[in-house]
């Protein structure tokens, strides 16, 4: 899963992960993280996710990182934001209001250009990478984000049924890259309607993470 293969998605338009609805389950979950109203949140892999719009109705600011420039460019125009844009580094840094997006690579956000973030959600970022990228992903964000509290939202199906992205996520795997740092706690396991990846049965689950 190269850079490359998302930037072709992006052009192509083909990007059947995108919701037209804020997911249900940051609706359901995201105020057990127990955030302060205006606090900062960090939305890693975002896209041009809905979810960015209700996180920002909700009253707070929101940092994403996002690797596809045409991506966060339609993420702004569809928020009706003129965002002022700055080189950062091997990143470009898109600013307006209380959105601020990182384009590039996430693995090339340190911790300093991030700042502090009060809460993380991560729906399909995780799932969208392959195994052997998730555990450099999962500790990266870890690090970068000193521990913040996080709602994560995966997908579990029989992984010799179809190949991802999303990729099959288990609670085992998710314990084994979050669990020595984080409480990790399912809040929510549900079966999808009309399944995944061409109708194979699945579900989508909701975790909590709170730092030990
Ligand atoms: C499955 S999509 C999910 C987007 C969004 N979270 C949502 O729910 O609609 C995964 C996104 O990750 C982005 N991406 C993939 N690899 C990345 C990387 N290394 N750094 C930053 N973004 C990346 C892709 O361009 C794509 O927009």
């Amino acid at each position: 899963m190269d850079e490359e293969f998302w930037h072709r998605k992006w052009r192509s338009d083909e990007i059947g992960f995108h919701q037209g609805e804020t997911n249900a389950l940051l609706l359901r979950h995201f105020s057990a993280l127990g955030l302060a109203p205006g606090a900062r949140v960090f939305v890693p892999l975002c896209g041009k996710s809905r979810d960015v719009h209700w996180l920002l109705g909700q009253g707070y600011a929101v940092v994403g990182a996002e690797l596809s420039r045409l991506a966060v460019e339609q993420l702004f125009a569809e928020l009706g934001l003129d965002p002022e844009v700055t080189d950062q580094g091997p990143l470009e840094r898109f600013e307006a209001g209380r959105l601020t997006v990182f384009v590039g690579d996430f693995l090339d956000l340190d911790r300093e250009t991030l700042g502090e973030v009060a809460g993380v959600y991560d729906r399909a970022a995780l799932v969208a990478l392959p195994e052997p990228m998730r555990g450099r992903y999962a500790a990266h964000l870890a690090a970068v984000t000193r521990h913040a509290p996080q709602l994560l939202i995966t997908f579990e199906y029989d992984p010799s049924l179809a190949i991802g992205p999303p990729f099959s996520v288990t609670e085992h795997e998710v314990r084994r890259h979050y669990g020595a740092a984080y409480h990790v706690a399912c809040a929510e396991m549900h079966e999808m309607k009309g399944g995944l990846k061409g109708g194979h049965p699945a579900h989508e689950a909701a975790y909590l993470l709170k730092p030990r």
